[in-house]
């Protein structure tokens, strides 16, 4: 079953062409990060506006990559949320035209979902059902989740963010700093150049009380907070003015550290209260290389074999989308052709 995916959530214009939910024939991204970058953080109208420039030169660039034209496609894939409004719009409404077109199956896909899935698209990598129960940190500029699939393939959100996303956190933090956007990769490259490694410089773990209101009914000790870590770097930085890069690349190291191990932690905890086959990651932070180490040593603990994506499929792209409507597995996405796009969709 050969899937042509789509993906317009946020920043990236994305399609794929991909083969019974495993094989990339191919992955064409367009990112727009050189448009929002003088905003600091994505506008959400220029976004949308760029999807719609570049989608047919993306979709033209999956389809020839992978050798394949319309007529040869037998499903057509798209993210229908969570994202920004506009942006999915662009991207689900391209698929429906196309599906109708080609008079084929239209496949609705959760974004999340398909980030959780990104880990099995490299061909190092068993096929998912073979690593359920699965545990997966899925964290990006939107979302930090850690989510629970199970025997019966669907996803169960364990905990999840109460406001940043660690993706957030670390544009914020980088703005703040001046090291530009996005900030994660900036971050990372100034704490690799701190000679201390952010020694003697503390930021708080961000734990949550039980009685948080926003938990709803999520468990307290697998959720992060990031806000206040923003908020303790900015009073760090009032108390100790960067006077030097060298200051700076010790404060981006200790900020890095403490989101890492915020991550990380929960994630040892919930591996330690469940059986788990498999520990995963994806969304664009699960670059940071920091972070695929401490996630390596929590999973070398735990006993569990640890699943990172392929950096290619960390940010986002098109081709889990397709891989996962390919899969056969996850959650049965409804009706698609009367659906709209879903900015808050969750599951
Ligand atoms: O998955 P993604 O491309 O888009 C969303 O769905 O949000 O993730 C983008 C986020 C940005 O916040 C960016 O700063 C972060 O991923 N990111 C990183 C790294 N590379 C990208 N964060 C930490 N370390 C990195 N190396
Ligand atoms: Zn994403």
């Amino acid at each position: 079953m050969l899937v042509l995916g789509i993906e317009s959530s946020c920043d990236e214009t994305a399609a794929a062409v991909v083969r019974d939910g495993r094989e990339v024939l191919s992955s064409a991204i367009h990112t727009q990060i050189a448009l929002h970058a003088p905003h600091g953080g994505v506008v959400p109208e220029i976004a949308s506006r760029s999807h719609i420039e570049k989608i047919p030169s993306v979709l033209r660039k999956a389809l020839d990559d992978a050798k394949v034209s319309f007529s040869d496609i037998d499903a057509v894939a798209a993210t229908y949320g969570p994202g920004l409004a506009s942006s999915l719009l662009v991207g689900f409404s391209a698929a429906k035209g196309i599906a109708a077109a080609i008079d084929k199956p239209l496949i609705a896909i959760n974004h999340v979902e398909a980030h959780i899935y990104s880990a099995f698209l490299s061909q190092s990598a068993p096929p998912i059902t073979e690593a359920l129960p699965l545990l997966s940190l899925v964290v990006s500029g939107g979302h930090s989740a850690i989510v629970r699939t199970g025997a019966d393939r669907v996803p169960h959100i364990l905990g999840q963010t109460l406001d940043d996303a660690a993706g957030e956190a670390f544009d914020k933090a980088s703005k703040m700093l001046g090291l530009g956007y996005p900030g994660g990769p900036a971050i990372q490259k100034a704490a690799d150049a701190a000679a201390n490694h952010g020694k003697g410089i503390s930021f708080p773990k961000g734990r949550i009380s039980g009685d948080n209101p926003s938990l709803g009914s999520l468990t307290a000790d697998f959720c992060f907070s990031f806000s206040g870590l923003k908020t303790s770097l900015r009073n760090y930085i009032q108390k100790h003015p960067v006077e030097s890069e060298a200051d700076r690349d010790e404060i981006a190291a200790a900020y890095q550290d403490a989101i890492v191990n915020a991550l990380a932690d929960r994630c040892a905890l919930a591996l330690s209260r469940g059986r788990y086959a498999g520990f995963s990651a994806g969304g664009g932070v699960s670059l940071n290389s920091a972070l695929r180490a401490r996630l390596a040593e929590v999973a070398a603990k735990a006993h569990v074999p640890l699943f990172l994506p392929e950096p290619r499929f960390c940010g986002d792209n098109a081709a889990m989308i397709a891989a996962l409507a390919g899969s056969g597995i996850g959650i049965q996405p409804p009706e698609s052709w009367a659906l709209d796009a879903s900015p808050n969709l969750t599951f």
